[in-house]
């Protein structure tokens, strides 16, 4: 009788029957919580440059998002709502991409793309830089919302008695240069994620015309551009005193 030869263990991985995603359904996750992110990055770059109108009106700002739909919602209702939203976006986002660079690796086996142009370069560093804005969002957090030190600065204050010192929380912490660092570099990769990630959603979402792709790339330059000059002006802004 002949005996039946041992399966490898990575010939055993590839027999196992897997539940597979339609690479087209991770696409369009990707697409759709990309978007949905930036359209919360532009809103929060907008509430942002409020900073240039002093401490008071930022500070308002800071309340009025946790009295949005008051009564109606309760206190912090909305705010806590759009924080479960985006969690969540940004997992599928994490998850589809994964999914998504594990299927082109091995595709693509041993073979390296060849870098022909700044523009290629962006594209095949997305994996890289999402990580980084993945980090940068972590550290952010710890800084100027949950107050954890040592990211946070020492001088941290916390909401209280309907008090909000958001632009005390900010000035004190752009003022330490590595951290108005972190924040420039993070915006400068962060634009050239949108450049891309906007291009590669449209298309992905159907647009195949050459106008539409065209047009997806102005759009994602231009978003991309206000982002970086608009963000990475306010820690420039704090170094150079101009916001105290
Ligand atoms: C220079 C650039 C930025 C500045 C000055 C800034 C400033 C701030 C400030 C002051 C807060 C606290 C607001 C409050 O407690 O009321 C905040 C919260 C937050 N920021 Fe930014 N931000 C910047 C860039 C970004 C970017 C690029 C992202 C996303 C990719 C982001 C995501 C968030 C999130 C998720 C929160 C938490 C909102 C919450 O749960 O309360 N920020 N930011």
């Amino acid at each position: 009788m002949q005996s039946t030869p041992p399966i490898a263990a990575a010939d055993r991985a590839a027999l196992r029957p897997r539940t597979m995603v339609p690479s087209w359904a991770l696409k369009v996750t990707m697409a759709v919580s990309g978007l949905t992110w930036l359209a919360f990055v532009l809103v929060h770059l907008v509430g942002n440059l409020k900073v240039y109108a002093g401490a008071s009106a930022f500070n308002a700002y800071a309340a009025w998002l946790r009295e949005v739909l008051v009564p109606l919602a309760p206190h912090g209702g909305v705010l806590w709502a759009l924080r479960v939203v985006l969690a969540v976006l940004l997992v599928a986002h994490v998850w589809a991409a994964a999914i998504l660079t594990a299927r082109a690796r091995s595709a693509r086996g041993p073979h390296r793309a060849r870098l022909h142009s700044w523009r290629s370069f962006v594209a095949s560093t997305m994996p890289v830089t999402g990580l980084v804005i993945l980090g940068f969002i972590v550290l952010h957090l710890l800084d100027l919302t949950l107050g954890v030190q040592p990211v946070a600065p020492s001088a941290f204050r916390a909401e209280g008695s309907g008090a909000f010192f958001a632009h005390e929380n900010l000035v004190a912490s752009l003022s330490r240069p590595w951290s108005a660092a972190v924040y420039i570099l993070t915006m400068l990769l962060l634009a050239g994620h949108v450049l891309h990630g906007t291009t590669v959603a449209v298309q992905d979402l159907g647009g195949m015309g050459r106008t539409l792709r065209a047009g997806a790339t102005w759009v994602g330059a231009i978003l991309a551009v206000a982002i970086l000059l608009g963000n990475a002006g306010i820690p420039i802004a704090v170094l150079l005193g101009v916001v105290t």
